[in-house]
């Protein structure tokens, strides 16, 4: 092994020996003889936080990504002092740091080693601009993978890749570009079955290398800050994404409406061409909740104005649209126009709200109004003046939703598409430049955004969607992944793109159904769209400086293929607002990449295009022009072919077949599957039943539904209707169980049941205990109509 003495080439710096040691509470701290200073606390028996100064004190300790409500249980730290290493051991795993040069390994409790430090903690000094530029590099064995990372456009499995984060506003990006809008300092690692995570809490532009430079090395850095990130200990993947959620935090519910499916383009104006589009969606009875307003709709792209030649009675508009069923969204970016008549422009000049540059004078960009000036968000103070902002557009003219754009941030016709770094920010009253700004930029403008719209909205909930997001963001906001390219190869981005959002605690979101820029064939949207629905955000967006991109600008087929696709989503709403559910209270992804779902299964390290759609639907996207079918892998388990109840057994690549109108969809066999009827848009039917699907399995598999008033908070008073439906099945024998918790009760009185798969015919049937006649069950052909409130049903068959 080489040792650190060894290395001190490129001006790169080193710990020197360990000298002295103190525990505290939950932490110990480690000097050593050089002024290097690392703090190890256990936050969680898997959870380790290692922070490092090299100044010989700890500056202030401020994250904008940490969830201050985060919950702490009692931790086991015992910590022992051996020959050549201080030993800190939790109640699942054992952390050794080296007395000779401060490398620290950790391995389970059976001494299997899960990471360790190849030359661990080192640094340049800046000279340029003071502080240090901040590495660690970790030994890396063969087969290790790695995942996460936010919105990567590249494969899944990013072993062999070098990513940076620097938000970047990235018009038409392509695979493997870098950097993106967004910045998720996470990743996974999964080595000899084992998962762990590493968040590298640093808003500086990082870097990743993941055996990129050297073959069993990864490492990374920040250009300043300090070296400060937290080990997640799995072992499955599972517990590392929902550890590493419950840190950074999760969302409040959102408004069932905002699952629906969302239309939107640049932009939609005037008011008659709005209604027209919403109109016509009514018509071809393809469901759609949300209309997106582009810059268009402001005066001159004055943020809080409106065209009031286009949009002569907003207020009015809103309202006749909210009547038909749809929600009015528009768009909000940063850049205030410099006009001394804008009374936004005005206020903030008046109150000192802008960025500055380092030598005093505002700093000035060109956007989309021309000159512009930029809220410092990261001032709480600003943010809260931002928030009131949106009194008249919420309160008084009723839109429901705010979309942020262009908060990476992005300023045109300048080389970095950015702010210069010298601009100055407040950074909740730890002030810094930009550098260290610029990537929570974003978050804080949605989060101010979030706190405007949440209070005028009250008692509804907010909806708020950013195009740049830090880690964390997820607690205010949902997001797209950008301005992509209708082609083939970003329908495959969007899948990886958004499956990697969803393992990085930021599963709200969807993409530019159909490509932004450029026009899509027929073919694409089509199959984009049957991507689209099983994405936890669903909407069409494009640039509109080409061909329409609404369903009806395509032939008949397509369009059919739209509102099939789209009606499905909304039978799937409660389905899909369970695994929303799932997500805000345990942390849990809504989409599951096929590695997550099995990591033991070394077939899955490298998939990128099947995902677990909640947690039994899987779904496999098509992904190029005249396919007839695909070649897919199904993982472990027995899946029911979703359009032909067909059984097949998994853990094999297998080729399925499907039409035009169909991409492969399998479901786990015992589920129990939601169902609503099909509506135009959330809300608009009562309806008197909802629909069970249930996948006949020998043994036995528990599905969930979750229910609430679909908006408002009433569920955070217990309001809520939770059922857990318990599923056995034998080889003449199936039994349901339901077990409901919550007070919230649902206007539905029945389930309709469909039975798939059932090895036999069906001879009795007994609910709660009692025996019921075909003709009471109204029992059909495997399917039976039974009270919502039942407890058990039992049937057994010849
Ligand atoms: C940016 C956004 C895009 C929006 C456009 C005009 O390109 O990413 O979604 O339509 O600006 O506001």
């Amino acid at each position: 092994m080489i040792t650190n003495t060894e290395l001190e080439f490129k001006g790169d710096l080193y710990p020197s020996k360990i000298v002295e040691f103190k525990k505290e509470v939950d932490s110990v701290y480690f000097y050593t003889d050089n002024s290097v200073i690392l703090k190890v606390t256990v936050l969680r028996d898997s959870l380790l936080r290692f922070r490092y100064t090299t100044k010989g004190y700890f500056s202030k300790d401020f994250s904008y990504a940490i969830d201050k409500t985060q919950s702490h249980g009692y931790n086991l730290l015992e910590l022992a002092d051996d020959i050549d290493c201080y030993i800190i051991q939790t109640s699942k795993v054992i952390c050794k740091i080296q007395k000779e040069d401060l490398r620290v390994s950790i391995t389970d409790l059976e001494g299997n080693c899960i990471l360790e430090d190849e030359l661990g903690f080192h640094w340049e000094e800046s000279y340029h601009f003071g502080g240090n530029i901040v590495k660690m590099s970790k030994a890396s064995k063969d087969g290790e993978c790695f995942y996460g990372l936010g919105d990567k456009a590249s494969q899944m499995n990013l072993k062999g890749k070098r990513v940076e984060n620097f938000a970047t506003d990235q018009y038409a990006y392509h695979k493997d570009q870098e950097p993106l809008y967004k910045v998720v300092p996470f990743y996974i690692g999964l080595q000899n079955k084992n998962s762990y995570g590493i968040f590298f809490d640093n808003t500086f532009k990082t870097t990743f290398d993941f055996c990129h430079e050297r073959r069993n090395v990864t490492s990374f850095w920040a250009e300043g800050g300090e070296m400060n990130y937290y080990f997640i200990y799995g072992p499955q993947m599972q517990d590392v994404v929902t550890t590493y959620t419950h840190l950074t935090g999760k969302p409040e519910l959102p408004p069932l409406w905002a699952l629906g499916y969302h239309q939107c383009k640049w932009s939609y104006y005037p008011e008659s061409k709005v209604k027209e589009v919403t109109g016509k969606f009514r018509e071809l009875k393809i469901p759609c909740d949300a209309i997106y307003l582009d810059i268009d709709y402001m005066e001159g792209f004055r943020c809080f104005t409106w065209n009031k030649e286009y949009f002569p009675d907003p207020k009015k508009m809103v309202a006749e649209l909210a009547e038909d069923g749809f929600k009015t969204v528009v768009i909000i970016d940063p850049g205030i126009k410099i006009d001394k008549d804008y009374w936004v422009y005005n206020e903030a000049l008046e109150k000192d709200y802008f960025c500055k540059r380092a030598d005093g004078p505002y700093m000035k960009g060109k956007v989309w109004p021309g000159e512009c000036n930029f809220p410092d968000y990261t001032n709480p103070e600003v943010r809260e003046w931002w928030a009131g902002l949106f009194k008249e557009l919420i309160s008084d003219i009723g839109v429901k939703g705010v979309w942020n754009d262009m908060n990476e941030p992005a300023v045109m016709e300048v080389p970095g598409k950015t702010f210069p770094m010298d601009v100055r920010h407040d950074y909740d009253g730890n002030p810094c430049s930009h550098r260290k700004a610029h990537n929570i930029y974003g978050t804080q403008m949605a989060r101010a955004t979030y706190e405007g719209v949440k209070q005028f909205a009250y008692p509804k909930r907010p909806f708020i969607i950013t195009r740049s997001a830090y880690s964390g963001a997820q607690r205010y906001t949902s997001s797209w992944t950008g301005d992509n390219v209708a082609s083939w190869e970003h329908l495959w981005i969007a899948n990886i793109q958004v499956q990697r959002m969803s393992i990085s605690g930021m599963g709200f979101t969807g993409s530019d159904i159909g490509g932004f820029a450029e026009q899509p064939t027929g073919e694409l949207y089509a199959r984009w769209i049957q991507l689209g629905v099983f994405h936890p955000f669903c909407r069409t967006h494009s640039s509109g400086d080409h061909g329409d991109q609404e369903p009806w600008s395509f032939d008949e087929e397509v369009i059919d293929i739209t509102r099939k696709f789209v009606e499905l989503r909304y039978q799937l709403l409660p389905y899909l607002y369970t695994m929303f559910w799932e997500y805000i209270n345990d942390g849990v992804p809504m989409l599951k990449p096929l590695v997550y779902f099995d990591q033991e299964d070394t077939q899955t390290h490298y998939r990128t295009d099947e995902f677990i759609f909640g947690n039994q639907i899987l779904v496999c996207p098509i992904l190029e022009p005249n396919a007839q079918g695909r070649r897919m892998y199904l993982p472990t388990g027995n899946w029911y072919n979703y359009w032909t109840d067909e059984l097949v057994n998994g853990k094999k690549e297998l080729w399925v077949q499907t039409d035009f109108d169909q991409i492969p969809i399998f479901v786990k066999e015992g589920a129990i599957i939601p169902k609503y009827p099909v509506q135009q848009y959330v809300g608009e039917l009562e309806f008197e039943e909802i629909t069970l699907e249930v996948y006949f399995k020998l043994g036995k598999e528990k599905s969930v539904l979750y229910e609430d008033a679909q908006d408002g908070y009433d569920y955070n008073k217990g309001r809520f209707s939770l059922a857990t439906f318990s599923f056995t099945g034998k080889e003449k024998e199936l039994i349901i169980q339901q077990h409901k918790e919550g007070k919230f009760v649902t206007n539905y009185t029945k389930f309709k049941i469909n039975l798939h798969g059932l090895p036999f015919k069906v001879k009795k049937i007994m609910i709660d205990k009692e025996h019921i006649s075909f003709n009471d069950a109204s029992f059909n052909l495997n399917t039976l109509i039974v009270d919502k409130d039942f407890t058990e049903i039992y049937i057994t068959g010849v």
